[in-house]
């Protein structure tokens, strides 16, 4: 048996080594999900002995994040919003940063039990579409994807955080073939330029899907497709929401203009990033 402060503190210089920023907070991260204890438990008790079986298990996890693997892969899941959602090889793992769209379009909901339609382009995990399912008791949701193995993770998403009976997921290319109106529009494409992916940490660059990353040249490919079809899907005064990288709010803004849209302005994150772009029809 081997005590779980040893084995924590043998993982953290392990994971140091591999070059892993928060290498103690993964750890024990790890450790305590093998245990199913709360993190913080086994810092209040260290000397907590770990039978051999449960040991083998946390070197089977702990290898694959020496290797780079995100933690929400090694784990299966990862918390967004208030939901704790599975995360697969398929999938871009939710990011805190996203939760910052959630906010700038719950912030326009003047009712949020109204009967409202959402629609959701490029949902992967089904994040964002549940999230807002989630404080909006009367919408529906769609959410599109053209990955069968995202869309799989999003359908046992909105079974885990009983949404299902309001959110549908379907296979598509973007909007195509839609017809609307919606009352909301909301995406977080792939927006990274194409030639800035390999430079990415290891945890994105190699086992993120690539196709949610790679926005193009200059990674606004998606929202010059993505700005004239949500224009024509939405309902007069329906609200459009894109997630943009750093320094795209002001193309982004200008795609969506020009489109049509009347009313456009953008939410920094916590990080004093402009994160998202708003748009009124
Ligand atoms: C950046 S990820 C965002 C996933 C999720 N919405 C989130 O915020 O974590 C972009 C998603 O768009 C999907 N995607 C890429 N091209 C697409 C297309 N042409 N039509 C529909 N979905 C697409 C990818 O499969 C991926 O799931």
């Amino acid at each position: 048996m081997i005590r779980a402060g040893d084995l924590i503190a043998s993982l953290t210089s392990r994971f140091a080594a591999a070059g892993i920023d928060d290498a103690r907070f993964d750890a024990r991260l790890l450790v305590a999900e093998v245990l199913g204890l709360a993190p913080g438990r086994l810092s209040a008790f260290p000397e907590t002995e770990i039978p051999a079986a449960l040991a083998e298990r946390v070197e089977a996890l702990a290898r694959r994040r020496a290797a780079r693997e995100p933690m929400s892969h090694v784990l299966g899941r990862r918390g967004f919003w208030t939901l704790d959602l599975a995360v697969s090889a398929d999938t871009l793992a939710p990011r805190p940063d996203t939760e910052t769209l959630v906010e700038a379009v719950l912030e326009q909901v003047a009712d949020r039990a109204a009967p409202l339609r959402l629609l959701d382009l490029g949902t992967g995990t089904g994040c964002i579409l549940l999230a807002l399912l989630s404080e909006l008791p009367g919408a529906t949701g769609l959410g599109i994807d053209r990955s069968d193995g995202a869309l799989a993770v999003a359908r046992a998403n909105a079974d885990g955080t009983g949404l299902a009976g309001r959110a549908e997921f379907r296979r598509g290319d973007w909007a195509d073939g839609l017809s609307g109106p919606f009352d909301i529009v909301v995406s977080n494409p792939p927006y990274i330029p194409d030639g800035d992916i390999d430079a990415l940490e290891p945890e994105v660059a190699r086992f993120e899907p690539r196709t949610a990353l790679a926005g193009g040249a200059d990674g606004l490919d998606c929202y010059r497709l993505l700005a004239p079809q949500v224009a024509a899907l939405l309902a007069p005064g329906g609200l459009a929401g894109f997630e943009v990288g750093q320094g795209q709010d002001g193309a982004v803004a200008a795609l969506l203009g020009a489109a049509g849209l009347l009313r456009v302005w953008s939410r920094r994150d916590l990080g004093g990033i402009v994160r998202c772009v708003i748009a009124q029809a």
